[in-house]
């Protein structure tokens, strides 16, 4: 029986203990954040994540998953230690990776003779190899093994990969890493351990590139009077360019793209080579956001004294509960500084505590009483349910008729028929 052990239990860390339990694997769960592991161990789920609720009750229930708050109890009886923790951005661009350098120092006497290490945090290229120096125990491998899970659809992901990376120096490390997924029928990446940690690094830059890409095409569009949901069908057409991860929006965000890019930028700039590509893929994104504030803006009636707006969605994207570099946090600061009073509702985010960075929001317990008494609708995340919303209905609230949709999810014909003016990424 093989069992694992799972250092932290955020998005990544209790997304793979659930998948891994469900793949029939013992896992152990540890954190130090006790709050956190006491609701756990009482079949609380503490993040909006599609699945994992259901795979953590049954996970509890036949025993294959267990929490506790000590690493080394976690760990002494693990053939795996997944190292899932976080790693920040510190304030010179840098990636801080003290809490895994910490974790690995202190794990160390305690982990099973022969066992294996596996990073999944993303960490900058060569820290495979660190850890193994740290460690200072020749019987012990580390490997990488890069996560590809987008939030949201993080199990799915997990148990429908495209692929899986794992890189090691140590090819029987590697390969026993990689039978941890064989129920999974994916293709499996054996590298060497800098390739696999820059994997990890390229695929999120690339994705970053094509959404900084399309958000500048959604420009051209506005200059030139085309629509992007005709350019996007047309180019994404093309096999070589594919329809997927195309849609323009406010600005990409969440915890990894910002800080990923940012990092690979550095990296590259460490080992001698300038990555200007990238550096105008992160630049077009910081525009991207001024651009849809000044969208916003731009819909204040001529000769009103103040402007309100009411916006929809909080989160850096839908299906999710996680503020973390949103959008929308940036834009609705923007748009106070420069005057405006902005109301707001999102599905996954009750708490006022939650957002206290955020002042002078008025939060609303539905779209529609955001919306009430504004001039400008404002969406910001795709949450499904603000593209069923009735125009007759929000008429009846909003005192202009305004729509900034910034994730183009509307039906912009019903919107302009019901008498507003429209205004999508790329179109109008
Ligand atoms: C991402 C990667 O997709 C995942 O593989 C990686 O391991 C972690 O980072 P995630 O941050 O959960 O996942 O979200 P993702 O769905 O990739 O979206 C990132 C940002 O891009 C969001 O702000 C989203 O709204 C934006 N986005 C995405 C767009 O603006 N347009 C798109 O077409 C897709």
């Amino acid at each position: 029986m093989t069992t694992i052990a799972v250092l932290g239990a955020g998005y990544v860390g209790l997304t793979a203990a659930a998948c891994f339990s469900h793949l029939g694997h013992d896992v152990i769960v540890s954190d130090i954040n006790q709050i956190r592991i006491k609701n756990l161990q009482d079949g609380l789920c503490p993040i909006v994540e599609k699945e994992l609720p259901e795979l953590l009750e049954t996970g509890l229930r036949n025993g294959k998953l267990q929490f506790v708050s000590d690493n080394s109890v976690a760990v002494s009886q693990a053939d795996f230690t997944f190292l899932c923790l976080p790693t920040p951005q510190s304030s010179n661009g840098d990636v801080d990776t003290s809490f895994v350098q910490a974790a690995a120092k202190e794990i160390s006497p305690f982990l099973k003779p022969g066992s294996v290490i596996v990073t999944k945090s993303t960490v900058p290229v060569g820290s495979t190899k660190i850890i193994e120096e740290m460690l200072g125990r020749s019987d012990i491998a580390v490997v990488s093994n890069p996560e590809f899970l987008r939030e949201g659809t993080a199990v799915h992901d997990f148990l429908n990969p495209d692929r899986v990376v794992v890189g090691s120096s140590s090819e029987t490390a590697a390969r026993s890493v990689a039978e941890l997924y064989s129920k999974l029928n994916c293709r499996i990446l054996i590298t060497d351990p800098a390739s696999a940690e820059t994997i990890k690094y390229a695929a999120n830059a690339f994705l970053a590139t094509k959404i900084s890409y399309i958000n500048a095409i959604a420009a051209v569009c506005e200059c030139v009077n085309a629509d992007i949901l005709s350019v996007i069908e047309g180019i994404g057409s093309d096999k070589r360019i594919g329809p997927e991860f195309l849609n323009p929006g406010p600005g990409w965000g969440g915890s990894c793209f910002p800080k990923d890019t940012i990092a690979l930028v550095k990296i590259a700039e460490t080992a001698g080579y300038d990555f200007s590509l990238l550096r105008g893929v992160i630049a077009v994104n910081a525009e991207q956001l001024q651009r849809v504030t000044e969208k916003i803006l731009s819909r204040k009636p001529v000769g009103a004294h103040d402007f309100k707006v009411g916006v929809l969605g909080l989160t850096f994207k839908a299906g999710t509960d996680d503020l973390r570099d949103s959008a929308s946090i940036t834009i609705i600061r923007n748009l106070q500084e420069r005057g405006a009073l902005v109301s707001a509702f999102d599905p996954t985010v009750k708490a006022m505590d939650s957002i206290n960075d955020l002042v002078d929001v008025r939060f609303a317990a539905a779209s529609i009483d955001a919306l009430t008494d504004c001039d400008v609708m404002v969406i910001l995340t795709e949450w499904p349910e603000f593209a069923l919303l009735e125009p007759s209905e929000v008429l009846k609230v909003m005192r202009s008729r305004s729509v900034v949709d910034a994730r183009n999810i509307l039906d912009r014909d019903k919107w302009v028929e019901a008498g507003f003016d429209y205004q999508g990424i790329g179109r109008s």
